[in-house]
């Protein structure tokens, strides 16, 4: 693909699947609204922008992310103390986990999981630290008719409690302050193929974080439709690799994506600073 331009911003795309670099922007300023929209139409288009050279107070941060829809809170971890929408997601060098380290897709225990998530890099390792995104509207148009038919009939359950009980995954991450909220009543049920309000496209909608069962058929069943679903989505001709520097800003839409931060930077530290619009119920 060539790049597209939209005076100001030349849009460059990662791969032929997923992933755009937006150059000529500056998000600290207050977007015009044509500047906006090709954000916004590059976003439906791409589903992972990537800004580089940014300089971003959280302010500025949330200012931009508010275009796309009012700013979510999450519900287990603790957010800035000044703006608690803003989340600090520090990997310390001795840590042994990492925050968002395997394939996910953001809070889909919520009835209305956000619709995409806004990362602000401040300190960066010196390597390592990428971020990989998987499009599952490529996952889902790969598979057969059949598969297709099926999956179409099907929902659901994603949970809270896979990452946030006691002892789980995302409670281990030491500089991440997990509040003590109870994640046992956040579940929901999903499609699992979700069609995009904005764009009609289909998507994938399980992923490896928070979905526990494919419901309305065995457990055994579950298991194996879940197992082959997981490993199909996050493929290699569905990715893409986010390279992060100081001042580089990534927006993806959790519609659409999968992701996963690596954690292949022991002995340095990563600082990475988060906020997330909120989105609507999956259908
Ligand atoms: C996340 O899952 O939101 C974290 C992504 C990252 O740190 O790259």
């Amino acid at each position: 693909m060539t790049p597209s331009i939209s005076l100001p911003a030349v849009i460059k795309p990662l791969t032929g699947v997923l992933g755009a670099e937006i150059s000529g922007v500056e998000l600290a300023q207050d977007l015009s609204g044509e500047l906006f929209d090709t954000i916004h139409q590059a976003l439906l288009d791409h589903h992972v922008l990537v800004f580089r050279n940014q300089t971003l107070t959280p302010e500025q941060q949330m200012r931009f992310g508010r275009r796309f829809g009012e700013l979510d809170f999450h519900p287990f971890v603790e957010g800035s103390t000044e703006f608690p929408e803003v989340l600090n997601i520090v990997t310390e060098p001795n840590d042994q986990l990492n925050f968002g380290g395997g394939w996910h897709t953001d809070v889909t225990f919520l009835a209305e999981p956000d619709l995409g998530s806004i990362l602000y890099g401040i300190e960066l390792p010196e390597y390592g630290g990428d971020t990989l995104f998987s499009s599952q509207i490529a996952a889902y148009n790969a598979l057969s008719d059949p598969m297709k038919g099926m999956l179409g009939a099907l929902t659901a359950t994603h949970s809270a409690a896979k990452q946030y009980r006691e002892g789980g995954p995302s409670t281990k991450s030491k500089a991440i302050r997990i509040n003590d909220t109870d994640p046992a009543g956040f579940t929901a049920r999903h499609p699992v193929v979700r069609t995009h309000p904005e764009t009609g496209r289909k998507a994938l909608y399980v992923n490896g974080g928070f979905t526990t069962r494919i419901n309305g058929v065995t457990r055994d069943e579950s298991k194996m439709l879940l197992e082959f679903l997981l490993n199909h989505a996050v493929q290699e001709r569905f990715t893409c690799r986010v390279r992060w520097e100081p001042g580089t800003l990534v927006m993806w839409d959790n519609r659409s994506v999968q992701h996963h931060a690596l954690h292949d930077y022991a002995g340095q530290r990563r600082h990475v600073r988060r906020i997330t619009v909120k989105g609507d119920q999956p259908r």
